[in-house]
């Protein structure tokens, strides 16, 4: 394996950080504080977007999926967007990757990738506890590794994130989310001031720790530390609208504006309340129509993710017959697909609608949230023959291969 960073046990950066007390803000929080005890509906209830909470353990044995080197690899590649942040004579600085070299690996840094769960099976395995959160939230999985002392400064984020710790360990802080103000501390990097922390913690391999949106948190490694966070993600209101606009763009049919029961008016400057009701009425058909709930699932489902189609077209009969010869169907790394309960022919896959006959569509849902699929999970089904229908064109438009590579 090729070692990138020669400086990682660097002698500046062996200060010694210990006895960090944890400073818990709930006392509920011991219900989540194992994995063994760790339940979604508590969790859900008690912190999703509202506090933050440590759990410890979640993955009890925590065993890392990559190591700095592997991950500077990552961070050569293109495709991944990757950064290193540093602290480095007296600034913070932000380096946009790809990198061809880790010269500038300087002072305190830490290297980040983004969307890791896209090109490794085990980083895409590492979200699927959070599964109790529905796909389309989900966003990526970002790796990092930072020296002693290293982190990204105190900073907010606007999503939902576990931080979960891999090796080393680190010290975090969270503070209250009402008092933050951003700055711009460099060319791309956010941070906000110092702040109270209600969350003290030193995390260990396997803990996590939840923030949800706003809260402000500082993470600052004790030794050179890997921090994998699952990030989720949230459409705003403009985007919403923007998906509106797509949807018009989409499709010509579009109801105009029309007021054959207009009474006169004494004055012309005046929009009445009825008229602008009417317009707001407009718009409400348009988003409820079962042609934006089409559009909506589309871009809900949108990944970004590059498609990888066979080098020959499949027919149900070979995609049968593979199957028949025990070979696994793999989902393409990272890759989501969601369905709706009212559009019962359809699933949506990486922002594309696919038709499919299957009616049963708990098996389909079965089928879709496994990363990998057998035979022998539908073989005896009723639908089998649609399933087969609907992997085959999953496998023709490249999101499904009965190669794990
Ligand atoms: C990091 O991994 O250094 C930063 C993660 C975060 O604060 O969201
Ligand atoms: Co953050």
């Amino acid at each position: 394996m090729k070692c990138y960073f020669e400086q990682t046990n660097q002698s500046h950066c062996a200060q010694k950080r210990t006895g960090f007390s944890v400073i818990i803000s709930t006392a509920k929080l011991a219900q989540v504080n194992n994995v063994t005890n760790f339940d979604s509906n508590t969790f859900l209830k008690d912190y999703w977007q509202k506090q933050p909470c440590l759990i410890r353990q979640f993955f009890p044995q925590f065993e890392d999926i990559i190591d700095e080197h592997e991950l500077a690899g990552l961070a050569m590649e293109p495709e991944l967007d990757s950064r290193i942040v540093r602290y480095y004579e007296d600034s913070w600085q932000v380096i946009q990757g790809p990198f061809a070299h880790f010269e500038q690996c300087k002072g305190l840094w830490s290297l980040l990738v983004q969307g890791v769960d896209k090109v490794l099976p085990d980083a895409a395995d590492m979200m699927a506890p959070f599964s109790f959160i529905p796909y389309w939230r989900m966003d990526d999985l970002m790796i990092s590794f930072a020296v002693p002392e290293a982190g990204v400064g105190p900073h907010i984020d606007q999503y939902d994130v576990f931080l979960i710790q891999g090796k080393g360990s680190r010290r975090w802080r969270v503070g209250k989310p009402d008092i933050a103000t951003e700055r711009i501390s460099a060319p791309g990097l956010r941070q906000v001031d110092a702040f109270e922390p209600v969350i003290d913690c030193k995390l260990l391999p396997g803990d996590v720790l939840y923030i949800p949106p706003g809260w402000p948190h500082d993470g600052k490694a004790i030794s050179p530390c890997i921090t994998y966070s699952v990030g989720f993600r949230a459409p705003e209101q403009s985007q919403l609208t923007g998906y509106l606009a797509e949807h018009f763009a989409n499709h010509c049919e579009s109801t105009r504006f029309s007021d054959p029961q207009r009474q006169p008016q004494s004055n012309p400057v005046w929009v009445s309340e009825q008229d602008t009701s009417a317009i707001k009425q407009l718009i409400h058909e348009a988003v409820d129509s079962p042609a934006f709930l089409n559009t909506l699932l589309m871009l809900l489902s949108e990944q970004s993710v590059e498609p990888m189609p066979p080098d020959e077209v499949f027919t149900d009969a070979i995609t049968l017959e593979t199957f028949e010869h025990n070979e696994p169907l793999y989902r393409l790394t990272g890759l989501r697909p969601v369905l709706h309960p009212k559009l019962t022919q359809l699933l949506f896959i990486n922002g594309e609608k696919v038709e499919h006959s299957c009616t049963d569509s708990t098996v389909l849902a079965e089928l879709l949230s496994k990363t990998v699929v057998y035979l022998t999970d539908f073989d005896s089904h009723p639908c089998k023959l649609d399933i087969i229908s609907a992997f085959t064109t999953l496998i023709n438009m490249g999101y499904y291969n009965f190669s794990s590579e």
